[in-house]
């Protein structure tokens, strides 16, 4: 049996929860118990998935931030806090894809994909584990991708991917006396508006972008993002307590 956690209410926040892998894992958390903040770039579009959320018996908030902005994540964090309860869970999941080879790469392509993956995982982070070593309890899961290992056209994604595996592993370190722990979750192709996007930048169908990278997986079949919830949910979840710093390759084969 793990160690008795203390009796506190669990409260979940999830960035870029408007849409595609977030909406899933604000669904996922909310029907394992936890109040979650839907946090976005904008809060009307997060509305679905917290109506959602609602008619199925759990309970959520809409909240609009952009998480490489300092005071709207500080703001952000504290309504949270007054609406839902102290945060004791967080997701790191917002993300965008600005993909060019290195030579045609601007300095915007690789600020903005730095700014949302790292800026915004460490603002959030950084002001959320006060809530969390408070309680003597808390859990961070950080998105990081296959694109960490390496990906033609990804040098900023990949270079943002891999920093947030050492973020995840130092902040391991250094919240674990406090009950925190912390881990990554890294999927391989999931199918939700950013792969598709990719595949309408290239010029090919979603359909032919999916079978071309079915024959690359060994399952067989591309991802979904409930593939992606059901990894957060298991580091989210009470009897996790004793993994940390791990990095989960979510791919439908080998990684890492
Ligand atoms: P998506 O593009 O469908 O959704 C990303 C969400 O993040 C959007 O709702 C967007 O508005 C939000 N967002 C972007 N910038 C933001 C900001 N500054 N502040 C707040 N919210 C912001 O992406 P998807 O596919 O659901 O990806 C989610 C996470 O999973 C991302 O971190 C992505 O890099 C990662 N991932 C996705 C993979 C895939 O195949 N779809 C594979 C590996 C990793």
């Amino acid at each position: 049996m793990p160690p008795s956690v203390p009796d506190y209410p669990r409260t979940a926040i999830v960035t870029g929860a408007a849409r595609g892998i977030g909406a899933e894992v604000a669904r996922r958390l909310a029907a394992d118990g936890l109040a979650v903040a839907v946090v976005d770039l904008d809060e009307t579009a997060c509305t679905a998935v917290v109506d959602e959320i609602k008619s199925a018996g759990g309970c959520a908030v809409a909240v609009g931030a952009d998480v490489a902005d300092e005071a709207a994540v500080e703001k952000a964090v504290k309504r949270v806090a007054n609406e839902l309860g102290d945060p004791t869970v967080l997701v790191n999941n917002a993300g965008i894809i600005r993909d060019n080879l290195l030579f045609k790469m601007t300095l915007s392509d690789w600020d903005s994909v730095m700014n949302v993956h790292l800026r915004g995982s460490f603002l959030l982070a950084r002001t959320v584990q006060r809530y969390m070593t408070q309680a003597g309890w808390g859990r961070i899961v950080n998105l990081s991708s296959v694109s960490a290992l390496g990906n033609r056209g990804q040098a900023n994604y990949a270079a943002a991917k891999s920093g947030l595996q050492g973020f995840t592993k130092t902040l391991a370190l250094e919240l674990g006396r406090f009950g925190v722990t912390v881990n990554a979750v890294a999927p391989g192709f999931i199918e939700t508006e950013m792969t598709a996007e990719t595949a309408a930048r290239i010029g090919i169908s979603f359909d032919d972008f999916k079978e071309a990278a079915t024959k690359e997986i060994p399952v067989g079949r591309t991802g979904v993002p409930a593939d992606i919830a059901h990894a957060v949910s298991f580091f989210a979840s009470e009897d996790a307590g004793f993994v940390s710093g791990q990095v989960l390759y979510v791919a439908g084969g080998p990684k890492g």
